[in-house]
Formats: C-alpha cells, structure tokens, sequence
C-alpha cells in the first residue's frame, strides 16, 4: 500500500482519530517523530485499494450510490463520436454525454481555444471584474440567439444552476412568486429545480420540502391523457391551453404567478416537442395575464433540434432563454439571456457566483459558435435526422417487430422512439399490441439499451413511457450512424426475442 502524506496541520489530524488522547504527548515530540506519526495515522483511516485496482469497482464503493449509471464502462479518450474506456473498449456514442458534445468530443477547435485560455487567464471573477472571453462570447452568441430583445446576459455554470437563475429574474422582475410547469418537464436535481421538474418522481422523492409555489399543467403529448398515438396534435393543444387557463383560474392567480416555464421539446419527459400553436397559444396567455414565459433550451439548444434554438422554429419570443450543455462543448457553463429592461430590475449583488460563466468555458464557448459557422453544423443535422428518422419508419413499417415501435418523433437530432407500451398500459386506451392484450408487459427501451452496450453502443432511455433518445454529436457522418443504426435493429430484435414478442 502507497503510504499517502496529508497536508493537513498535524495537530487537525490527530484530534479527529482515535490517537487523539495522545496528542499533547505527541506535541512534545521531535519534528522526525510527527512526521512518522502522520504515517501512523494514515494506518486508521480506511483502507485504500491499491492504485492499479480496476477502476470501475474503485468508483463503486466511493462516489455515492445517489448517481444511476448506464454503464460500468470508465470512460478515458473521446474523439468525434467514438470513446474509449480503460480496458481499450471503443464505444459509438449516440448520447453525446446527454446532449452537452454536439460539436463531438474534444473538437480540434474547441480543445485548441480552452488550452489556449489556460495559457492566459482561467478564472476571471465576474463580481470582480468584466471578463475579457465573457464579453467576446456575448458578441458572438447575441447575432444567434432567438429574438433580438435578448440582449442581456447571466453566465452560469450548470443547467440547473441557469434555471434557478431564470426563476430568481421572473420573481425579481414581476414581484410575483410563482411558476407554472409543463407535466413531464425536466429542469435538474437541485431543490428548486427537483420542485419545478414533473418528468419522473425520483428526483424530488425523499429529498422534501422542496421550492414552493410551483404547479403543473397539461403538455399536449398523447401517453399523458392516456390517448391513442394517432390523436389530433391540435385537440390535444386546445385541451392543454384550456388547462392552463383553468390552472390560472384554479390554482395559482395571475397576481401571485411569475411565469410558465417549458422546455420547447420535452426532454427527459420523452423527447416530446411542443406544437407551434402551443407556444403561440402561451405566448398569448402570458401576454394576457402579465406573467413571463420561459424556455429552457438545456437540452434542446446549440444547433441539437435542427435550428440555434428549438423556439426558433414556432417564432415565439420568450422573455427568458436558458441555455447550457451544447454552449461549450463539454466544458462548465450555462446562463440566461433575457431583455435589458428586464434584467435591469435584479438589485447589484444578488446575482453572480464564483464560477459564474468561467473564462475557459466561455473561450470554449465562442469556438463552439465559430465552428458551426465554418462546419455547416445545421446542414449535417437535417441529412442526419432524415437519415435517422427514415430509418427508424422503415424498421416500424417492414421489420418483423415493427408493430412494437408506437411512435418516432422529435427535431433535428433529438429523435424519440415510444415503444406500444405504457407504465399504466392496461388501463390505457393505448392503440398497441402490448397494451392491448392488457398484461402489465416489461418495457422494452431499457432491453435494448443493454442489447445496444452489448454491442459497443451508447443509447439513453427517457421518461416513465417506454422510450428510447437518440442524441448523437451533430457532426456525426453518414457512416457512424449507418454503424448506429445497424447495430440499434440488431439490438431491438435481440431484446424483443428475449422479452417474448
Ligand atoms: C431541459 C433541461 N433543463 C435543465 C437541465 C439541468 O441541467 P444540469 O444537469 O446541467 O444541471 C437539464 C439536464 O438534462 C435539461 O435537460
């Protein structure tokens, strides 16, 4: 065992462990005894595996069991679409580290700016002074963003975090309390994050009280009110505005609400985009009744659903943008963007943080933005989404197993797959074969992303529906999702033999 010297002052050390009744008798002694009683002390602190011990098993015992894991895999070198593990194990990565490596992992460019930063300046605090790679990135990322009255921003560091920030802007400059969410949303594990996300119980379960002044509304998606695939998308929306203004009129009043917060694709809800006239039909209520609307682009910005930002596409201004993962390619940073007027009404000092929108991420970030300038990122995420979702309709209309696959949807490469099986599948009017035979039936999603590992894939599951997300670098080529989609068939017909279909 490699004997381990603390840098702790001595003294700290031995009045936590059990040789602390000797101390002061160690106080006494020579400069050469302390340092061989440091030695000593290591002896009752707990056994350490030996460094060349497999790393997998190293993590298991000490990161905390509160982290679920799609893999045992111990991820060492990621270029482009491709990881490779420890034991030497390549790996196609249709996940992108959930959506955060668009541009790939370690993009030449992107890797180039963030070591360059290094070489300058890494933490230029912002409650300090203006950060030179903080402004440049602003001038770069204003010419993107949605709408032209976002010319404001926050810098943070998580998704989570840029949410909270969100929150904090709406109470702060309405003076109104709460917010009203999507059913099936995600916006991260923090307190008041875990309070806002409707997407499965897990994340708030156990962990109460949570943010208060929070309510939920209907998202027009299909499986939430139990409906058959094929039902009208605009039924569906015209229920779900009509639920939003009776949680206006039933819930929460005008007076006392802040905002509605959505995420324009549903993310960990299943890969679920909200329709046009969805957003518009918010807008208009959010207008109507003086309250905020904001989009959190976490997931579904920098270029993931086809445009900069999903919103883009209905044309919808929201008041408030989050964005996070895709900005810096794997590097630390979110933030919102909102109006000057707007953000002009937080008082100085109550926001910031320390690693408040750091300078190698926002060096990173600006590399991002400049490469999908040069790379027609856009371009490749149209052919690779049409390549994907022709793909998966050719699997639903002529496989064998076809029947099973209810629903492909999605933007860009965002692309969700619902399996015809519910959690609730035996008392749902669901149209497909599974739920139809009215058996409590496994899921299916989970089998084929074990199928898919099998076979040196990555893929995520979604939501408590049976749902597959397909979220691969946007830069991925025709013949890496060639790859991906060869090996996701043989891994779909592999796991539903096993389940018995
Ligand atoms: C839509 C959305 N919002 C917020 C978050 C939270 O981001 P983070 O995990 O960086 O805190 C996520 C993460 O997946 C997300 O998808």
């Amino acid at each position: 065992m490699r004997a381990v010297l603390s840098s702790q002052p001595i003294k700290s050390v031995l009045a936590r462990g059990p040789l602390a009744a000797s101390s002061s008798a160690l106080a006494c002694s020579s400069r050469r005894n302390l340092t061989s009683t440091v030695y000593r002390t290591q002896a009752f602190r707990p056994t350490m595996p030996a460094a060349d011990s497999d790393a997998a098993a190293f993590g298991e015992t000490h990161i905390t069991k509160g982290i679920g894991r799609l893999s045992k895999h111990v991820f060492e070198d990621g270029k482009g679409t491709w990881i490779t593990t420890d034991k030497g194990v390549k790996l196609l990565d249709m996940t992108a580290g959930i959506g955060v490596c668009n541009l790939g992992h370690c993009h030449p460019k992107v890797t180039e700016a963030a070591a360059k930063q290094c070489g300058k300046i890494t933490h230029a605090q912002v409650n300090i002074g203006f950060s030179a790679t903080q402004i440049e990135l602003i001038r770069n990322l204003l010419p993107i963003l949605p709408h032209p009255s976002l010319d404001t921003l926050f810098f943070w560091n998580s998704g989570a975090e840029a949410v909270e920030a969100a929150v904090k802007l709406a109470r702060a400059a309405t003076k109104k309390q709460n917010i009203i969410v999507m059913q099936g949303s995600y916006h991260g594990r923090t307190a008041a994050t875990a309070a806002l996300t409707r997407s499965k119980t897990i994340y708030g379960e156990g962990h109460g009280p949570l943010m208060p002044g929070v309510f939920a509304t209907s998202f027009p998606f299909y499986a939430h009110f139990g409906l058959p695939v094929e039902t009208d998308v605009e039924e569906l929306v015209r229920q779900s505005l009509h639920q939003v203004r009776l949680t206006l009129q039933q819930q929460t009043a005008p007076s006392d609400t802040a905002a509605i917060l959505i995420e324009p694709v549903i993310g960990e809800g299943g890969y679920v985009p909200a329709p046009a006239s969805f957003l518009h039909g918010l807008r208009e209520i959010c207008d109507e009744n003086n309250l905020l609307l904001i989009c959190d682009e976490v997931q579904s910005g920098f270029g993931r659903t086809g445009t900069m930002f999903a919103v883009e596409e209905s044309g919808v201004r929201p008041d408030v943008l989050i964005f996070a993962k895709g900005i810096a390619n794997g590097f630390p940073l979110s933030g919102i963007a909102s109006t000057n007027e707007l953000m002009s009404r937080q008082k100085p000092g109550s926001m910031g943080g320390t690693y408040a929108g750091n300078a190698v991420s926002c060096a990173a970030a600006s590399a991002v933005i400049q490469a999908f300038n040069d790379e027609n990122i856009l371009d490749n995420v149209a052919k690779r989404s049409d390549q994907l979702v022709s793909f998966l309709t050719s699997l639903k209309n002529d496989s064998k197993y076809g029947h099973l696959i209810e629903d492909i949807r999605g933007r860009g490469l965002m692309i969700g797959v619902q399996f015809a099986n519910t959690p609730t599948n035996a008392a749902s009017q669901n149209t497909s074969a599974a739920a139809a035979s009215g058996k409590k039936v496994e899921q299916i999603a989970p089998k084929v992303v074990a199928e898919c590992l099998k076979r040196d894939m990555l893929l995520l599951s979604t939501s408590v529906f049976d749902v597959l997300r397909f979220i691969p670098p946007l830069n991925i080529s025709e013949d890496e999702l060639s790859q991906a989609c060869a090996i996701f068939k043989d891994a779909f017909e592999a796991a539903v033999k096993e389940l018995g279909h």
